[in-house]
């Protein structure tokens, strides 16, 4: 196994330090399309697009070129209270691109920062608004969602192993069972005039590990949210730029929120950037006199920054250039059939879930329930996939498979053969049931 260089100073997150320090990791020193190459040479497919923001693989031209490009212009300047070509440019075409009634856009630079700002925005508008109601405070999410590790979106997640340490540090919040339309109208028919907004990931919980939600779901969250007059805020840090298939997962169910909170796959994976689009009804209530104290109160050093703009609209651009979206259904059907030949009939895989090119591998033990969390068995198949040439990481005991949506056909069929070597070996089950 690779070592670090010692001795290292990194804190990795959401790592157990002793662990990774006894244990090695890869330290990637470079990259090519869906390849990523260590100090020591070895080679590994990016099976989870370097944590789900990679689009287009790594070193693309057109977005080197941008990003160069740029270089040569500014590499920094600020958005508070200047602006600059690539802000306004991306900010027309995201408004284009995102659901009808999003007009504007309201930039930061990770995922939390995204829905930290839809949180606050959706709370300073039922203060300030001609239709302000003050008692709007509170905020709905759903059971084992996650939204990033900001104070405000970990107030809003409903992954306990990530979050119940932090109660105490956080505001309170309605939790609703992820999938019951009929759970949520109940929170919202008692405490709707307490209620802000609902924040959903549509389509798939991705850090829950890749829950799936029913079909029609989200058309009946926006009802819901429409007969309460409350805000419906969705989270696409991880399903937005092509993952579900489509550019935004809320196409699929034709609903508009009052909020798209976008990051990640945003600049094609290439630098931290976030957008929190909202309709013009929300920015119309920032509007006013200074001495109103209307003005939404937050902003980022790097917020919108150049470069990371850049790469932005160069990876719009590689969307349309090379219909990225056209050819992503092929790619998806023969990611379902791999998985349908190869995974799951393994004996310690409970269920696969998959949306576009997001996928969730349940690790469960041969006779049924979970592995004992000290075994990490996830971690176990991260391991042995390495050692094959792929880079996976779990969530616990799901296996996530999440590979850029330019993965070629025969790099997708490797990668899905390596995971399940991996989950094999990882299980204990041997090869014998992968070759059958
Ligand atoms: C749905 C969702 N929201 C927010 C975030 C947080 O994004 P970031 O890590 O860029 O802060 C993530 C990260 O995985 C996510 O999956």
């Amino acid at each position: 196994m690779p070592s670090l260089p010692p001795p290292s100073h990194v804190w990795h997150p959401f790592t157990q330090m002793r662990a990774f320090e006894a244990e090695g990791a890869p330290v990637i020193e470079s990259a090519d399309g869906v390849w990523l190459t260590d100090t020591a040479g070895r080679r590994y497919i990016d099976g989870v697009s370097s944590l789900w923001c990679n689009v287009h693989g790594h070193r693309h031209p057109g977005i080197d070129a941008a990003v160069r490009a740029q270089l040569e212009r500014v590499s920094h300047s600020t958005m508070l209270g200047l602006s600059h070509p690539g802000a306004e440019e991306l900010a027309r075409r995201l408004v284009a691109l995102a659901p009808p009634g999003l007009s504007r856009v309201f930039y930061s630079d990770s995922g939390s920062t995204a829905v930290e700002i839809a949180l606050k925005m959706a709370f300073q508008y039922w203060q300030q608004a001609a239709d302000a109601r003050p008692a709007r405070t509170g905020f709905v999410y759903l059971e084992h969602s996650y939204h990033g590790d900001t104070v405000g979106s970990v107030s809003v997640g409903g992954i306990d192993l990530f979050h119940s340490l932090y109660r105490p540090l956080l505001f309170d919040a309605h939790r609703v069972p992820a999938g019951d339309a009929g759970a949520l109208e109940h929170v919202l028919a008692a405490h709707g005039d307490e209620i802000a907004a609902v924040v959903v990931e549509p389509l798939v919980q991705g850090a829950a590990g890749m829950l799936l939600q029913p079909p029609g779901y989200l058309r009946e969250v926006r009802a819901a949210c429409d007969r309460h007059d409350v805000f419906l805020i969705c989270d696409e840090v991880a399903t937005g730029f092509g993952r579900t298939g489509t550019m935004f997962a809320c196409e699929q169910e034709a609903v508009a929120p009052d909020f798209l909170c976008l990051a990640k796959g945003l600049t094609g994976g290439y630098l931290p950037l976030a957008a929190t689009l909202a309709t013009e009804r929300v920015h119309a209530a920032f509007l006013g006199e200074h001495e109103e104290l209307r003005t939404f109160f937050h902003g980022h050093t790097y917020t919108g920054n150049p470069l990371a703009c850049a790469a932005a609209l160069a990876s719009l651009n590689a969307f349309e250039e090379e219909r990225t979206l056209e050819r992503l259904a092929p790619k998806a059907a023969l990611l379902e059939q791999l998985l349908g030949d190869l995974v799951e009939p393994l004996p310690h895989v409970a269920e696969v879930r998959r949306c576009g090119l997001m996928c969730g591998i349940e690790l469960a033990r041969a006779g049924g329930g979970p592995f004992d969390p000290a075994l990490r068995t996830g971690h176990g198949v991260t391991l042995a996939a390495r050692a094959r040439g792929a880079i996976v990481r779990p969530l616990g005991d799901v296996v996530v498979l999440m590979p850029p949506l330019s993965i070629e056909a025969d790099v997708l069929e490797e990668l899905v053969e390596i995971t399940a070597d991996a989950i094999a070996e990882a299980t204990g089950a041997g090869t014998l049931a992968v070759a059958a």
